[in-house]
């Protein structure tokens, strides 16, 4: 800017050459003028250290004449402040004089009022004085208090912040001080860009063009404002940020006032600091606010973040995607629609989380909110009652003391190499990207381990309450009403093509499932059951009452049921990417499942599967768990389904015995299998096998390996007694980062099945082991030699579901 200003004022120097040379005859220039004093247009004031000076001036190549306060010492002129800057004075004439009220006035050669200062209360005996800082102010004569001006330049600031300035709000009167750009360089009336403090919510800096955000040097962390991370004690200037009920500013002071430095906001609107090179004689830019892309507000739109440092510097937040303006590629330039949620929150506790974001620009605070006194941990709990909280941070990084919760859009958010700070984004926890958040933080992890800790004690008390109250229950759940549509069969028909192969999903043992779609255009998944299903009217009844009871995120969704004629239909609810199966045993699509992924669907099986053990108010035992029941909805979260297959427990009853054994070879616990014993030990061996054939893509049936006759099974017990475990895990799962969590997971999955029912896990320990550090038990041998003892012949395959009539 220096080089610019030179021309600028270059039609201004020879005047002043000409009053330098007549201020140097006169004795002393004073820095003050009293009622009746007055500064014409060729004079000047100086302040007394000498640093500055008041006088009219012409920028660049404009005849208008302002009053304006420049450097003194500074060869280059560099006006830092205007009085009239709204009203020129079209020739010399202009006079400054202050009235007995302390009224400063502008007049020009008609005594028209050019301008004038305001003053808040009468004054005594008033002097205006041009203070070493370059602010000229009115007071009494002799009161050299600084809170008893009765005015002061430094309140309107023009285009320069300078040190000793405040940007910042009365907040009793309102009044707004903010500095603004000149027009042009030629004009320096308000221009389009301001700079000041935003008081919605918690108080920012930002730089504005009418109502606009363009640049947002952020809240206040306690040490600096988040936009502009200081690493390092500056040696050059010291800085206050001042927030009380009455009053909110920055400013900032010079350690060593002889050094001039000095933010200046452009007519373009750029916000660049200068400091003062006397041995070069030119201003030099120490910084510049919006250095590069990133520093354009919300450049990456909502729920993203910016890293200048990237070759495509915008990123999704964890647990987010990008939205529709945003290329799915990063590459073209407009991210301004930014990135959606990919996975609903739902505003309940446990259903939601946190994932930490380090190093980061604090997202727009003008729709937050915020406790000085609260602490991060009550500010957690805050955001997680309200649902309209999006993410929490401290307050204060110097502390960590108190809390601040956005209450809308995470907007503005830059990644830092070197210093930003930390906030809390809330996410499902349902959303892969919590689960990889949990396994890279400990501190997550340990306050799920708490949390599942306290579900589960809450769990045994349940139970037991639902124990003693079961039978009266079940009675009542008798004479409900299942308020779950009817299909008609002719719109079922409709909806699938006439059933026809073409929508044919797959077969299983109980009948075909097709693909539909309703006149209104909604996907559905149509479970015909075979006539031969062997199912009776009583039993298809008293399965939909059981189903419909259902709800949770990890069970597929019942939308109703066809019961015509002898036509029974159920209606589900579309999973467009099919089943685990299709992805964990394919080559290629197996890729598109990382770790975090795969965890994420292991936790979420877990999930439903305590949800059909324990939490919901029967006791159900699915009897069919796979991985081609596991369904997988777009955001490859699990759901689980076919447990309308499932069996309700009687009473008090913990384990049964059928004649008629139904599940999948593979998946079925030896004592299921050969005795018809099922309990809800049946399902977490299944549910074991399940883990291990999603960690190491194979089937367990149908395994088949070189070295020996085993199914995965066998295999993963011989690898776990040889300690040869790494050996199992998937190809596709290379990132060393979570070795640790995929053996933990292998161990549980061992310890799921073991032979004996009552050595194997229930589902909540088991949630808690999958979530927890602590040592685990060492697994006995697996049941896993029943399938090669089984006559299975007659099976149509692998994957279907069969039922096994006197199997004993
Ligand atoms: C003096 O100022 C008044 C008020 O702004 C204005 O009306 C008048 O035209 C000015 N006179 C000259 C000579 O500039
Ligand atoms: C002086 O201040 C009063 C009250 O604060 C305001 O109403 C008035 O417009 C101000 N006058 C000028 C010239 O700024
Ligand atoms: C302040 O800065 C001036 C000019 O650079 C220098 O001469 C002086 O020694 C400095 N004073 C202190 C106390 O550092
Ligand atoms: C801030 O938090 C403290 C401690 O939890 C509480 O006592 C106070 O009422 C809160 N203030 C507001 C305005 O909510
Ligand atoms: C969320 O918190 C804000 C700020 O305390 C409050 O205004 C809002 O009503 C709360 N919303 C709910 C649903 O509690």
């Amino acid at each position: 800017m220096g080089r610019s200003m030179e021309g600028i004022y270059a039609g201004f120097l020879g005047f002043s050459l000409f009053f330098f040379i007549t201020t140097r005859t006169s004795t002393s220039v004073p820095d003050t003028i009293t009622p009746g004093q007055s500064v014409k247009d060729g004079e000047t004031l100086v302040s007394a250290g000498g640093s500055f000076e008041l006088g009219f001036f012409s920028p660049g190549n404009s005849k208008n004449r302002y009053l304006g306060i420049w450097y003194k010492k500074v060869s280059t002129r560099t006006v830092v402040w205007v009085a009239n800057r709204e009203t020129p004075v079209s020739d010399t004439s202009g006079v400054l004089s202050i009235n007995f009220q302390g009224i400063l006035s502008l007049q020009n050669s008609t005594e028209g009022l050019v301008w004038s200062s305001n003053v808040s209360r009468a004054a005594q005996d008033p002097v205006a004085q041009l203070l070493d800082s370059g602010n000229l102010v009115v007071k009494d004569r002799n009161d050299d208090n600084t809170e008893n001006f009765l005015w002061q330049g430094f309140d309107y600031p023009c285009n320069n912040f300078l040190p000793k300035m405040k940007i910042g709000r009365n907040l009793l009167t309102g009044f707004d001080m903010f500095v603004s750009s000149w027009r042009s360089p030629e004009d320096p009336a308000q221009g389009q860009y301001d700079l000041r403090m935003d008081i919605r919510g918690l108080p920012q800096l930002v730089q504005t063009k009418g109502a606009e955000v363009l640049f947002r040097g952020g809240s206040w962390n306690g040490l600096y404002f988040t936009g502009k991370p200081i690493t390092k004690p500056n040696p050059l200037y010291s800085y206050e940020f001042f927030f009380s009920d009455k009053e909110v500013y920055y400013k900032y002071e010079m350690r060593n006032s002889s050094i001039f430095s000095r933010y200046e906001m452009q007519p373009s609107g750029v916000i660049q600091r200068y400091v003062w090179n006397e041995r070069k004689l030119d201003w030099e830019t120490f910084s510049t606010a919006q250095a590069d892309q990133c520093s354009n507000y919300a450049f990456c739109g909502l729920y993203s973040s910016c890293n200048p440092l990237r070759p495509s510097p915008c990123a999704c937040l964890g647990g987010f995607v990008p939205g529709s303006g945003a290329p799915k590629d990063g590459n073209s330039i407009d991210w301004s629609g930014g990135c959606t949620r990919r996975t609903p929150l739902h505003c309940d506790g446990d259903a939601d989380g946190f994932l930490k974001k380090t190093g980061v620009k604090l997202p727009d605070t003008a729709s937050s909110w915020f406790n000085r006194s609260m602490g991060l941990k009550e500010c957690e709990e805050m955001c997680l009652r309200n649902c309209s909280c999006t993410a929490y941070a401290s307050l204060d990084i110097g502390d960590g003391s108190g809390c601040l919760l956005w209450l809308g859009d995470l907007a503005d958010m830059v990644e830092y190499s070197e210093g930003g700070q930390d906030l809390y984004i809330r996410i499902a926890t349902s959303d892969p990207d919590y689960v990889q958040g949990k396994s890279k933080s400990k501190k997550m992890r340990a306050r799920l381990v708490a949390m599942s800790a306290i579900i589960a004690t809450g769990m045994l008390v349940l139970i037991f309450v639902l124990y003693i109250r079961k039978k009266k229950l079940r009675k009542q759940d008798g004479k409900e009403d299942v308020e779950l549509p009817v299909f008609d069969f002719s719109i079922i028909a409709n909806a699938t093509n006439n059933f026809s192969s073409d929508n044919k999903l797959g077969r299983g043992g109980f009948g075909s499932v097709y693909k539909g779609t309703l006149t209104d255009g909604q996907d559905i998944a149509v479970k015909r059951l075979s006539k031969e299903s062997g199912q009776g009217l009583e039993e298809f009844k008293n399965e939909v009452t059981l189903i419909a009871k259902l709800q949770h995120r990890n069970l597929v969704k019942l939308f109703g049921y066809c019961n015509e004629g002898d036509e029974r239909m159920l209606i589900y609810e579309y999973m467009p990417n099919k089943s685990l199966d299709h992805f964990i045993f394919d080559q290629t699509r197996s890729k598109l499942l990382d770790w975090p992924r795969r965890m994420n669907i292991i936790d979420g099986i877990a999930r439903g599967l305590l949800y059909l053990h324990q939490d919901s108010r029967l006791r159900i035992i699915h009897r069919d768990l796979k991985a081609s029941n596991i369904l997988l909805d777009n955001n490859m979260n699990p759901k689980i389904s076919d447990f309308g297959l499932a069996r309700m427990f009687d009473g008090n009853q913990t384990e049964a015995k059928t004649r008629r054994v139904v599940g999948t070879y593979g998946y079925m616990s030896p004592e299921y299998a050969l005795d018809g014993h099922f309990s809800i030990k049946s399902d977490i061996f299944s549910f074991g096998v399940l883990v291990l054939e999603i960690i190491s893509g194979n089937r367990n049936r149908g395994f088949s390996h070189p070295d020996h006759d085993h199914n995965l099974l066998g295999h993963t017990w011989r690898l776990w007694m040889e300690e040869r475990t790494l050996e199992l895990i998937d190809n596709s799962l290379v990132d060393k980062h979570f070795i640790s969590e995929v053996l933990r997971c292998i161990h549980v999955a061992l310890l799921c099945v073991q032979q004996r029912p009552e050595d194997r896990p229930n589902m909540s320990s088991m949630l808690l082991m999958l979530g927890g550090e602590n040592s685990l038990p060492q697994p006995k041998q697996p049941g896993f030699f029943i399938e090669r003892n089984l006559h299975h012949e007659s099976l149509e395959t692998n994957e279907v579901t069969i039922t096994l009539l006197e199997a004993r």
